[in-house]
């Protein structure tokens, strides 16, 4: 289930996946926690694609809600499935947010944005009151950087500068390509992919790169998630943060 940094997630244009049936039995579980009238925040990536088809079956089933997609290609799809849409300046909070993610460590905190869409996902999560991560259990890591990339979201015009700081820092940046041409995120910006060791101060670390002139936002997610749903074959094990 593990995947390298690329594209945002294309199971949502191109319906199941094989990745989304194997994400079946935490979307399923993750719906026990969405409550009739709630405001459903909705991630993006192959996870977050599972939890929207199981969201789209519940709202046929006569559940209401209204869902906050973290990128175009959720919003599109969410809409495919019935799934009414509001914005954040609409719904000011949100009650539940629902996402995947690249990493996670022992603490709950998480790296993000494989998909590149980390920026409007962690809005979306600062916004919610509970922030629920799905992941098969290869995401499960002993310290965040275990992976080795760090995706970082820049302003294209700050691009040089913001790779020679992150070189500075530790993070060898490297543009993140789709089919051979730089990625642009649904904010009109690309990604610098890094190159990191493991981190051994992640609270240090963002807040040494979001200093950076031209850095829009990085996949570290430190204190956000509340909940960890883990795919495990057929279990699912549940953390939370109370408990770490
Ligand atoms: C999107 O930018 C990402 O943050 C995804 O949430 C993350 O990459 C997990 O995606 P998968 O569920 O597809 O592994």
């Amino acid at each position: 289930m593990g995947r390298e940094p690329g594209a945002q997630n294309q199971a949502g244009r191109r319906g199941r996946s094989g990745a989304q049936e194997q994400h079946a039995s935490i979307a399923t579980r993750a719906i026990e926690l969405v409550k009739d009238g709630d405001v459903v925040g909705m991630g993006t990536g192959r996870a977050a694609t599972a939890f929207i088809h199981a969201l789209g079956s519940a709202v046929k089933g006569g559940l209401r809600v209204r869902g906050v997609p973290t990128s175009q290609v959720t919003a599109g799809l969410a809409t495919q499935l019935g799934i009414p849409l509001a914005t954040l300046d609409e719904v000011g909070q949100i009650d539940v947010t629902f996402d995947g993610a690249d990493e996670v460590d022992p603490r709950l905190d998480l790296i993000k944005g494989y998909g590149g869409a980390m920026v409007r996902e962690k809005i979306v999560a600062a916004s919610s009151r509970r922030f629920v991560i799905l992941v098969g259990v290869e995401k499960l890591v002993p310290v965040l950087g275990s992976r080795r990339i760090l995706p970082v979201e820049v302003v294209p015009f700050g691009l040089p500068l913001c790779r020679r700081r992150l070189t500075e820092v530790g993070c060898q940046a490297a543009v993140r390509l789709v089919n051979g041409r730089a990625y642009v995120t649904d904010n009109g910006n690309q990604i610098l992919d890094c190159a990191i060791s493991p981190i051994q101060d992640p609270t240090a670390f963002e807040q040494a790169i979001v200093s950076i002139p031209g850095v829009v936002g990085t996949g570290l997610f430190i204190g956000m998630a509340d909940t960890v749903l883990v795919q495990d074959r057929e279990a699912v094990m549940v953390r939370h943060r109370a408990d770490t």
